[in-house]
């Protein structure tokens, strides 16, 4: 069978971050093949760039994206070819037990983290016939993708791509982490350290359920001025402030902390912003094997708690809808979220982009 080849990046060890050809086999059972019309370059892609997650297969990188359905596999009910849909990269097995009690976040059926369809499989070969694996069961930076029906969430027509692209992780991990994990209520306090594309959705989130104060730390200047305008009240330069220490002498300490970096040594800083009772909440990703450290008798004596925090513990089908609602309904600023809009063979470019922490989200087209 000579299938049709459309240029993808992808990733491995050895040639790095480069543009390769590749096709997909058709839809089977219970999948839907996806003509991609927009992807939000998301750190968790830059953390396989950087080795912080190491990968020795090949990869098509991109996990933050949506498009439209082109064909429906056998069985497949919850969509329909020319349905607009985003891309959820946990694709939920809804067997199992984490899934059967709704927390479809923490689902141990799926191997989208595993980066291969739920049989343990991929469907993307290259010109050489070789197997190249859908990051996050995704692989969403190219033209087309063949994933699980669990993966494709239909949204209104008149959503714009590059918004439901962002759905598909920053938001709704950064809303998510606030109305989910959290269940931060009004009027309580908040720090959020780490103004990227899913800190600022923190921010959005926090005003959203009307907390206050909302307390934004970045290093950049740039991002600090982007999160007065989602929603902080106050922002702080992490190079010149010690956070816990101003969180105590302004405020007694905050009800949460969010860390939305991915640092060891950020999170290790997180309880000590804490008031007794606090939270902090673990939404950026730390390397494979980072460890860290807190202050034990505090956390115990001061009943400061630890949330960890994976897809801002959303399930897709319900959570994604729900915000493309809001923004329609122009409860949230979701536009300014959006920054470059490059075409996929400008993604070392678009990667600079995240690197430098100006700007907001860089999304790619194919
Ligand atoms: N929990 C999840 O399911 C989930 C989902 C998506 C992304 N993530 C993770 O969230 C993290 C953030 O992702 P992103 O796409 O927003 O990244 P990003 O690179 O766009 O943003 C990170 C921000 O942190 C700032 N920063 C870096 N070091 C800092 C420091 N020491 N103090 C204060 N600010 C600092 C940077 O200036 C930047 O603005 C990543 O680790 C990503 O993998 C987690
Ligand atoms: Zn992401
Ligand atoms: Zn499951």
């Amino acid at each position: 069978m000579s299938a049709h080849l459309s240029p993808a990046i992808a990733y491995d060890p050895v040639a790095g971050l480069h543009i390769r050809e590749i096709s997909h086999r058709p839809a089977g059972p219970g999948e839907v093949e996806i003509d991609v019309r927009a992807a939000g370059v998301c750190h968790s892609d830059l953390h396989i760039l950087t080795g912080d997650w190491p990968s020795d297969r090949p990869l098509v990188l991109g996990h933050e994206a949506a498009g439209v359905v082109t064909h429906a596999g056998e069985g497949v009910s919850a969509v329909k070819p020319g349905d607009h849909v985003v891309l959820s990269w946990f694709a939920p097995c809804r067997r199992c037990r984490k899934c059967l009690a709704g927390m479809a976040w923490l689902c141990t059926g799926t191997q989208a983290v595993a980066n291969t369809l739920p049989d343990g499989t991929t469907p993307i070969t290259d010109a050489q016939g070789e197997e190249v694996w859908p990051y996050l069961g995704l692989g969403a930076f190219t033209s087309r993708v063949v994933v699980p029906e669990s993966a494709a969430v239909k949204v209104p027509d008149e959503l714009p791509f590059g918004i439901g692209a962002l759905l598909g992780c920053s938001i709704s991990t950064g809303i998510g982490a606030v109305m989910n994990t959290a269940g931060v209520r009004p009027g309580e306090s908040a720090v959020v350290v780490g103004a990227g594309g899913v800190g600022l959705s923190v921010v959005m989130g926090l005003r959203l359920v009307g907390a206050d104060p909302v307390i934004a730390v970045d290093l950049s200047a740039e991002r600090l001025v982007a999160a007065e305008r989602f929603g902080a009240t106050r922002t702080l330069d992490a190079a010149t402030t010690d956070v816990a220490a101003w969180c105590q002498e302004e405020l007694g300490g905050v009800d949460y902390a969010f860390e939305a970096i991915g640092s060891a040594k950020v999170i290790e800083t997180l309880p000590g912003m804490l008031t007794s009772g606090g939270a902090a909440v673990l939404v950026g990703m730390a390397p494979a094997d980072a460890t860290g450290a807190f202050n034990l008798f505090d956390l115990a004596d001061q009943g400061k708690r630890i949330l960890g925090c994976n897809y801002g513990s959303s399930v897709g089908a319900i959570d994604i809808p729900k915000l493309a609602r809001l923004y329609l309904a122009g409860r949230l600023p979701l536009d300014e979220l959006i920054g470059n809009v490059r075409p996929l063979h400008e993604a070392a470019a678009a990667f600079e982009d995240l690197r430098s922490a100006v700007g907001a989200r860089t999304i790619l087209e194919p």
